[in-house]
């Protein structure tokens, strides 16, 4: 159905009343969601459910959609990046009607008053129309990347071709097709949606994983870090680690990622906190296979030298680039030799980095990129040469 003018104007009405029930909306739904559709639990990350990464992140994208509607320009950064991301999950057109209707269920439930049929009306031509933009741009990234060569639809099985450890924390999978074909390409910076379905668990898990070396055709690497937090263990990574062996195998879709470096013949500032280094690496090795004349400096900081992942290997890169390394140990005590101590203080390396004309790519926790964007502003790196990727659900940095 169209938008017309009377459906735009009660969409933004109903914006004071979006912004009063806040990220609750989404929680409703999401609950709402899986109790009649319980079969979306193999589909959703659950863990983003009890933290509330993702219903945040629903909540923001439909309030910048009412508020956006008639300029939907603005979004288009964002619809990229949702759609990329659904794409790894391997989000069907069917599913988008069931959303749709848990939704416009959540509005009538929660708010029945001012729920009329003109907001009913106006909100499910809304919902149509962001759903049919989704639908378009997922079915021609799917297309476009089962139609090259190596490329495939769906999720495709592979096979575990070899296990690394990289460091106390992060191990490197390497991953070749079971059928024994090819591969597509990615950009460096792109991701892998990787499904499993962990022995003993409910559901099937689905994570993203960044592909940590340059493209080959012939199989993928992903470099995968331990996760738990107080005493609660990460599913799908540790179940990797523990129980996923050379010969076992997983299933993952195409690559997918809008986070991705960008050739513009400029120097290039790579800046990574904890296995945030792993799209750094594809980087640097797809740069060093092109042998990339600009300098690259590689600013990487994490606990300390046993959680260092690739130090060995991005160091033996100098021969091939013109490249700068800088490392932070947050723990003092285990210094190596050119390590600074404590948090990444941008300053202490700031003469030697190309701050009015370079591309800066960032990875790691949130408020490590937030604390490093910052210094990057105040040194005068303009905001659009910033980019940036998030391990989770996406919030600005
Ligand atoms: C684009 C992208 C690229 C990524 N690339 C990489 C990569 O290259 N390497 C990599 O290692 N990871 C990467 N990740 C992260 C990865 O997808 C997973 O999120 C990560 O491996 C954790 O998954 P898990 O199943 O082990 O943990 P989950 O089970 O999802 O748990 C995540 C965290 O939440 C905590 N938690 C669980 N339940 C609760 C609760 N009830 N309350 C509070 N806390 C809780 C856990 O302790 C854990 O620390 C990437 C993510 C994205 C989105
Ligand atoms: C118009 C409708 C939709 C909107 C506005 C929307 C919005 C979003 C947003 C904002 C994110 C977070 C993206 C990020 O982290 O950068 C997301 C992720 C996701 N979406 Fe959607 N979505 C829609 C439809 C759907 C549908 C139909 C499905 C399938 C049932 C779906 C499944 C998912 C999944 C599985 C994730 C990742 C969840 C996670 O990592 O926890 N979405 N979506």
């Amino acid at each position: 159905m169209m938008l017309s003018q009377q459906h735009i104007d009660t969409v933004k009405s109903t914006i004071p009343l979006l912004a009063s029930a806040g990220p609750a909306i989404t929680q409703y739904f999401y609950n709402r969601m899986f109790t009649h559709n319980p079969e979306l639990k193999h589909v959703f990350n659950m863990t983003h459910q009890k933290t509330g990464g993702q219903p945040a992140a629903l909540f923001n994208a439909i309030a910048a959609y009412a508020t956006h509607i008639d300029n939907l320009e603005v979004l288009t950064g964002a619809v990229m990046r949702i759609a990329h991301k659904h794409t790894s999950f391997n989000i069907k057109p069917d599913q988008y009607a069931i959303v749709g209707h848990h939704l416009i269920e959540t509005l009538r439930e929660l708010a029945p008053d001012a729920f009329t049929s003109d907001v009913e009306e106006a909100w499910v031509a809304a919902y149509g129309q962001l759903a049919d933009i989704f639908i378009k741009i997922e079915s021609d990234l799917y297309q476009e990347r089962a139609a090259q060569a190596g490329g495939w639809l769906d999720f495709r099985r592979f096979r575990v071709a070899s296990k690394t450890a990289e460091s106390e924390l992060v191990t490197s999978f390497v991953l070749e097709p079971v059928d024994g074909g090819a591969v597509i390409g990615y950009v460096p910076g792109q991701y892998l949606g990787v499904k499993l379905h962990p022995k003993g668990n409910e559901f099937d898990e689905i994570r993203q994983y960044s592909l940590s070396t340059a493209p080959n055709g012939q199989s993928y690497r992903i470099s995968v870090k331990r996760e738990g937090s107080n005493n609660i263990a990460g599913v799908m990574s540790n179940y990797l680690h523990d129980h996923v062996n050379v010969g076992d195998e997983i299933e993952a879709m195409p690559p997918a990622g809008d986070f991705f470096f960008q050739d513009k013949q400029t120097p290039v500032v790579l800046i990574s906190g904890g296995v945030g280094l792993t799209p750094m690496q594809a980087i640097l090795d797809t740069l060093a296979k092109q042998q990339y004349a600009q300098p690259i400096s590689y600013l990487h900081a994490c606990a300390h030298q046993g959680q260092h992942s690739f130090d060995a290997h991005v160091n033996s890169l100098k021969e091939q680039l013109n490249l700068s390394v800088y490392t932070w140990y947050e723990q003092a005590g285990n210094e190596a030799q050119g390590v600074l101590n404590g948090m990444m203080q941008i300053d202490a390396v700031k003469d030697s980095l190309p701050l009015t004309d370079g591309e800066f790519y960032l990875c790691g926790p949130v408020g490590f990129m937030m604390f490093v964007k910052q210094q990057l502003l105040t040194l005068g790196v303009e905001a659009d040469r910033i980019h940036y990727e998030l391990f989770g659900p996406h919030k600005d940095v």
